[in-house]
């Protein structure tokens, strides 16, 4: 499956989990309901026609937004980062100077061209805000940041994601509490929630009281639901998992990742899927991808998907 990345960078992006996740998404009629978000690379890879996605941070929605409303296409990105990325190109202290400027006006103005670029020049593609909801990140220090290939890049990703918002897809800015019971039984729920004490910022605070408040909407639910979540790792076991999680199904795969560039950062973590419904899936992965019968709907999402990139003339 060629996975399709979004424009948006952020710490706790599904990338690399999209096919399992999509082989387990069950055949329903309805909508696909994400309140989590985040980079939108899940949603994107979705391939339904109807949906609302929702996040409690603005930013990521006022661009999707904007997207949908080609208020912001390829070319207005490329012209935007060529732009910028010339004059922190030549900026004082490195570029630093430049980064200072739109991150200011960002934080005044809430553009999200300024968002796009503060996710693209920020330290390891990371989003985080602090306590005045104001960007937190610091410059990843390249002032040759947007060099013509990375520009390139970012315009193919904007390209991809304008072909594939379809204009039946709701954006809200709204905490889930709001948006699961909107879901009906034809719907598909997919919750990917902050992970406790992991990445804590001004939008992603999150407690035992909202895990528990968020099991009981979706243990009420008439819909079907998809929640990504961790497992164990090395150390630990995620003890929400045996809490509140246990009373649905379960599957697992080992899953790597980095904090940081270097190998040593490298982490194991066991990922969890958990769902209400019944599906012919591996319940552990090693490391192997997984060939449900799902695959087959899998497979028309991924035509589907080809031919609207196809039949889109966007750029
Ligand atoms: C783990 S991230 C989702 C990552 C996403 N699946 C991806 O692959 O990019 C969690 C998201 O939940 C949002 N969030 C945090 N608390 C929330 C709440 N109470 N209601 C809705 N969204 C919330 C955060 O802003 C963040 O974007």
């Amino acid at each position: 499956m060629r996975v399709i990345i979004p424009p948006i960078k952020s710490q706790g992006i599904k990338t690399k989990l999209v096919p399992w996740i999509q082989a387990l998404v069950p055949d329903v009629s309805g909508r696909w309901i994400e309140p989590f978000i985040g980079t939108g690379v899940v949603a994107i890879n979705s391939g339904f026609r109807r949906a609302i996605l929702s996040d409690t941070n603005p930013h990521i929605i006022r661009f999707y937004q904007a997207v949908q409303e080609r208020r912001i296409t390829p070319s207005i990105v490329r012209e935007y980062l060529e732009r910028e990325g010339e004059i922190l190109r030549k900026a004082g202290n490195k570029g630093y100077d430049h980064f200072t400027y739109i991150k200011d006006r960002f934080n005044r103005e809430h553009d999200p061209l300024d968002f796009l670029f503060l996710s693209r020049a920020g330290f390891n593609g990371m989003i985080r805000f602090n306590r005045k909801g104001e960007w937190n990140i610091p410059f990843c220090q390249k002032p040759e940041r947007f060099r013509r290939t990375y520009v390139t890049k970012i315009v193919n990703q904007v390209r991809d994601v304008s072909c594939l918002i379809q204009p039946e897809w709701r954006f809200l800015n709204k905490p889930f509490e709001e948006v699961i019971p909107i879901a009906t039984e034809m719907d598909i729920i997919y919750c990917d929630p902050p992970y406790m004490g992991r990445y804590v910022d001004y939008y992603s605070g999150w407690t035992e009281d909202d895990e528990h408040h968020l099991f009981e909407l979706l243990s009420t639910t008439k819909a079907r639901f998809i929640l990504s979540t961790w497992h164990h790792n090395d150390y630990r076991k995620n003890e929400m998992v045996q809490k509140y999680w246990r009373h649905f199904n379960i599957v697992t795969r080992d899953h790597f990742y980095h904090s940081g560039g270097k190998i040593e950062n490298r982490r194991a973590i066991v990922e969890a899927l958990v769902f209400n419904f019944s599906a012919n899936i591996q319940k552990h992965n090693y490391g192997v991808e997984p060939k449900p019968k799902q695959l087959m709907l899998l497979e028309e999402r991924v035509e589907y998907i080809t031919q609207q990139l196809s039949r889109a003339d966007v750029v």
